[in-house]
């Protein structure tokens, strides 16, 4: 199945098409036939009614007069006469019976006496029928010959015949691949809201409208988003519930810690608490920003880049400021959710200053239709077979487990949800030099 195309939409205009073309030329043949039959048989009755006139003028002369006559006569069919004494050898095979009928009852019709009846009537005629002679028998014994040629008639000859095709064809043609294109365009809808629930599940509903199938399929897919949406919605209001329900005791821990006596426990108790609390903070804020449906803006990404810096920058006075720096166009507009993508974009630059000591942002103009934005570090960077899994929820390495870097292990994956759900994404690689780049693509 080379040949077969791949869409629905193209599979479908080539089966409309082809049933057009098959009926097109079956009805046109039809037709031109008939019409061809029509023409031959209008033909033969023109030069029957010939024959029997010439023949009616000879036969009604005298002997003498015959010859002449025939040299003054005018036929309206491509006609030679000949009268002979002997009977005429022809080179043709006898016509075909349906035109000798015709001419015998032709002949019959004609008001003439018996005895001016022809004594023969022989009709030749080539395989085509479009030379035809007529040999007749005069009753005193001489032969008349007729001999015509007719019109060869072509079923498909007719000077309006091709353009009126062609029009016809086009119109049907454009009339196909327009309906078509209609009927199938909602397939692409559903897909494309297929593909935009699996970025976002609070995407908008399709319309449920148009044909009752295609309704009836819209209607079945905002009822499995709604529910898809629901038992999201459920999921993380119970990741919320606990975290914020585990708070309480926590701050009564905290406080039944400080009677501890023992000072080098009552330390380690305090931390285990910290990190615990830490740990719900950033679960209730992943919640949060789940269900925040904040509402995607036109905003100015290379300066949204340039201030998460700045802020980092600011957050860690002890930092060398060269070990923060931002190459890039100073503007560049996308749509996005404000908060939702400075979050992100926070947790990588974080990342970048605290594993890897520096951030060096390169912001590439789109491409493609996508934008580039790198991140760069001089760290130790990440081991390949750590590349991927680092984005799962709560997994920290080993090496970065100490209290100075802080972290829950929530912030990649946190970066990677938010840039999804605008359709982008992020991924580390390995930087040649050392370091770690996390490279962030976004729609433009
Ligand atoms: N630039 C980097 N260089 C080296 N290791 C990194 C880098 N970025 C992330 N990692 C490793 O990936 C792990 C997961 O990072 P992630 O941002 O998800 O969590 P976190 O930084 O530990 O905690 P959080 O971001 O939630 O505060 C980190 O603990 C660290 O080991
Ligand atoms: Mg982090």
């Amino acid at each position: 199945m080379k040949y077969w195309p791949a869409s629905l939409a193209a599979r479908t205009a080539v089966l409309l098409l082809g049933g057009l073309l098959v009926t097109q030329v079956g009805g046109l043949s039809l037709y031109s036939l008939d019409r061809a039959e029509m023409l031959n048989s209008a033909q033969e009755s023109e030069l029957s009614r010939q024959i029997v006139t010439i023949y009616r003028s000879q036969v009604l002369a005298r002997p003498e007069h015959r010859a002449n006559l025939i040299d003054q006569s005018r036929f309206n069919v491509a006609m030679t006469v000949r009268l002979t004494g002997d009977q005429p050898a022809v080179a043709l095979p006898m016509a075909p019976a349906a035109l000798q009928r015709r001419l015998r009852s032709d002949m019959q019709m004609t008001p003439l006496p018996p005895s001016l009846r022809p004594r023969t009537i022989l009709v030749h005629s080539d395989a085509r029928q479009e030379r035809i002679v007529v040999v007749l028998q005069l009753p005193e014994g001489q032969w008349l010959q007729a001999d015509m040629t007719l019109l060869p008639i072509w079923p498909w000859h007719s000077s309006a015949f091709l353009p009126t095709f062609a029009v016809m064809s086009l119109v049907a043609t454009l009339l196909t691949l327009w309906a078509v294109q209609r009927l199938i365009r909602p397939v692409g809808t559903l897909a494309a809201a297929a593909e935009a629930l699996g970025r976002d599940v609070n995407a908008p509903p399709l319309p449920e409208s148009g044909p009752a199938e295609l309704a009836l399929a819209a209607a079945a897919f905002n009822t499995m988003a709604a529910r898809i949406r629901r038992f999201v919605d459920d999921r993380t209001f119970l990741l919320t519930a606990i975290g914020h329900d585990l708070r309480t005791p926590i701050t009564r821990l905290r406080l039944r810690a400080e009677d501890v006596e023992d000072d080098e426990q009552r330390r380690r108790m305090i931390g285990d608490l910290d990190e615990l609390e830490a740990t719900i903070s950033a679960t209730l804020a992943f919640g949060r920003d789940a269900t925040l449906a904040e509402p995607a803006t036109k905003l100015d990404f290379a300066a949204l880049v340039t201030t998460v810096l700045h802020e980092a920058g600011d957050a860690r006075p002890l930092l060398d400021p060269a070990a923060i720096a931002f190459d890039g166009p100073s503007q560049l507009a996308v749509i996005a959710r404000p908060v939702a993508m400075k979050r992100a974009l926070t947790n990588l630059v974080a990342n970048a200053l605290n594993y890897g000591g520096s951030a060096h942002a390169t912001l590439q103009p789109p491409a493609g239709g996508m934008v580039t934005l790198h991140i760069d570090d001089a760290g130790p960077g990440i081991g390949p077979e750590d590349l991927e899994r680092v984005f799962l929820p709560f997994l920290r390495l080993e090496a970065s487990r100490n209290r100075e870097t802080g972290g829950v292990g929530l912030g990649l994956p946190i970066a990677r949800n938010i840039l999804r759900a605008h359709g982008g994404d992020v991924v580390l690689v390995r930087r040649p030099g050392g370091g770690l780049r996390a490279s962030v693509t976004l729609p433009a």
